[in-house]
């Protein structure tokens, strides 16, 4: 298998990237599972843009950079809020359907943290109407989309990445896959938690992977939890969002017995940032020994939730609540991963040929703390910057590739699809997903401390090794290449919350519990020793 650009990732990040590159050469997307089940497709609140006349790109700038708590690349930020706009209006020429209102071109939301009217959306369900897009667009282009093939582990000949091996689960077989440029766009990391917003996909394999191959990785503590998921009840795995944007229109938040709470904690109330909120409703859970608190929207009438949160409201009736007339309960749950692949503003690796962007890169944009709704337009930004520089850059010839596959097919690959070893049993490989996900939930949460954050390290390095050692010695399958990369990512998290000996943004530990500016105005970057994958 061969192509010129090969995009592990069909989430906005990837497809974005995608569509660019097409005019310069072959481009094949491969998806683990089916191509819309990605996070982008959960996406609720919308885009943020500075585009109302009462608003500017410096207020979105400045919203950002407070957000992040001092760990923003100022300059990635500058240059996000500011081709924001160019965004909204790229999207809409590729088809995306945003709502818009009487008297101005777009609607706009409002979210926790921002200081203006920013967010550009459809209705509620803004990440479902960039998804189909893209994949429609990228489809009709000629990309070439491959369903259900799970990237396994890069190939690295003389320092350069000069492909993917694949794990096809139509043939259950490992196959090489080359490639001029990689880009990694393998979205987040949330289902390494018990209790998460994102779909099972968020394992966090392309960091595993490029973790793997010697490529930093950073603010893995950065893990956001967001304030407001439907309680107790799930979709396949998923906890229902309750988007911020119910907040921005007057929702309110309420203790079980019917008190809101958010002032005691900010004066900007419900639309304090993220981790402000999340850590308020910890708290009152805690002291008060409750299992939920209530988000109440019943104050907005039935006319505004209808119209603007359908899905929503439909998703809670499903689940016997009506938010017309009755307050929803809810809790935090992980959502969103601020750390990540080292890259640079163009999407640039430590390694030559290999590329990452959208929630599995880190480009400094959200610092300590990520602005709600900056995720699909950092996710867009960046893919178009690692696009224009892989097309600059992918110069690697086609007959070294075919030389290297032959190498690569007559040596290592028949490990992994030998005959004789045995799988492994599925309870075995659940057992351990569970066990890491409790763990993660409950040592390495919204609120951590030394104490439990060592015990989570010697136990999740304990099942790391055993993980391996079921990995080399049993046959490959999908459920133990995802296992083994959501054990190296939880591993990540813990590594780094236990580095940061302050608490800042989205990183609280009661043991340090403030900001310490002299020693951790600075990312946690972690780096494999042993970093060569080799070719043989
Ligand atoms: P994703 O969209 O997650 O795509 C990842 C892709 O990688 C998937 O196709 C997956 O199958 C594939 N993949 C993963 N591992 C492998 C592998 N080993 N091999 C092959 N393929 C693999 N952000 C906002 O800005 N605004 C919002 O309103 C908003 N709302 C959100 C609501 C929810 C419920 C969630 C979960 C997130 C929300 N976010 C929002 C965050 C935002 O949606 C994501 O950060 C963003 O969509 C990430 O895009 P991505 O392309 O990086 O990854
Ligand atoms: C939401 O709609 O609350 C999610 C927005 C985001 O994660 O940016």
């Amino acid at each position: 298998m061969q192509t010129d650009f090969l995009v592990i990732g069909s989430g906005v990040a990837g497809l974005t990237f995608a569509l660019d590159t097409r005019n310069y050469g072959r481009v094949a997307v491969i998806t683990k599972k089916e191509s819309n089940e990605t996070n982008t497709n959960y996406a609720q609140g919308g885009i943020a843009a500075a585009i109302s006349p009462a608003d500017s790109i410096e207020s979105h700038i400045k919203d950002t950079l407070l957000t992040g708590e001092g760990l923003c690349n100022p300059d990635a930020v500058k240059l996000m809020a500011t081709e924001a706009p160019q965004v909204i209006e790229e999207l809409s020429k590729l088809g995306v359907g945003f709502t818009k209102s009487r008297g101005a071109k777009f609607d706009l939301g409002r979210e926790g943290g921002h200081s203006a009217r920013r967010i550009v959306h459809t209705k509620d369900a803004t990440g479902e109407a960039i998804e189909t897009t893209l994949i429609k667009r990228a489809q009709e282009r000629g990309v070439d989309l491959f369903e259900n093939w799970l990237a396994v582990d890069l190939i690295l000949k003389d320092g350069r990445c000069v492909g993917v091996r694949v794990f096809d689960t139509h043939e259950n077989k490992v196959l090489p896959f080359f490639a001029k440029s990689v880009l990694i766009a393998t979205g987040g990391i949330g289902s390494i938690y018990l209790h998460t917003t994102n779909p099972r996909i968020a394992t966090g394999d392309g960091i595993a992977m490029a973790y793997r191959a010697g490529t930093p990785i950073a603010n893995m503590e950065f893990v956001q939890f967001h304030p407001t998921s439907f309680y107790g009840k799930k979709i396949d795995g998923r906890a229902l969002l309750l988007s911020e944007a119910v907040r921005g229109e007057g929702g309110v938040l309420k203790t079980k017995d019917g008190n809101a709470f958010m002032e005691k904690y900010d004066s900007r109330k419900e639309l304090a940032p993220r981790d402000i909120v999340a850590r308020a409703i910890h708290s009152e859970l805690k002291k008060r020994g409750d299992n939920y608190v209530l988000l109440d929207i019943t104050g907005l009438g039935s006319r505004k939730i209808l119209d603007k949160f359908p899905n929503i409201y439909n998703a809670c009736l499903n689940f016997s609540i009506d938010p017309i007339k009755e307050p929803i309960p809810v809790v935090p749950a992980a959502h969103y991963t601020c750390g990540g692949i080292v890259v640079d503003i163009d999407g640039k690796t430590n390694i030559p040929g290999l590329y990452a962007t959208g929630e599995s890169a880190c480009t400094g944009v959200h610092g300590a703390n990520r602005l709600a709704s900056n995720s699909l337009l950092e996710s867009i930004i960046f893919a178009h910057r690692a696009a224009k520089t892989a097309i600059g850059d992918s110069k690697i010839r086609i007959s070294k590739i075919e030389r290297l596959e032959k190498n690569l097919q007559s040596s290592n690959l028949e490990s992994f699809n030998s005959l004789e070893k045995e799988p492994c049993k599925e309870d075995v490989i659940s057992d351990y997903l569970l066990k890491i996900r409790e763990l993660m939930w409950e040592q390495v949460g919204i609120v951590r401390n030394d104490k439990e954050l060592k015990e989570a390290k010697d136990k999740i390095l304990k099942y790391k090794s055993e993980i391996e050692k079921i990995y080399e010695t049993h046959k490959i399958s999908f459920q133990l290449i995802e296992l083994r990369n959501a054990v190296t990512t939880a591993s990540l998290v813990i590594e780094c919350a236990l580095k940061r000996k302050e608490s800042r943004g989205l990183h609280f530990n009661i043991d340090y519990s403030e900001k310490d500016e002299l020693h951790y105005k600075k990312d946690i970057v972690l780096k494999k020793l042993d970093k060569r994958i080799k070719l043989n």
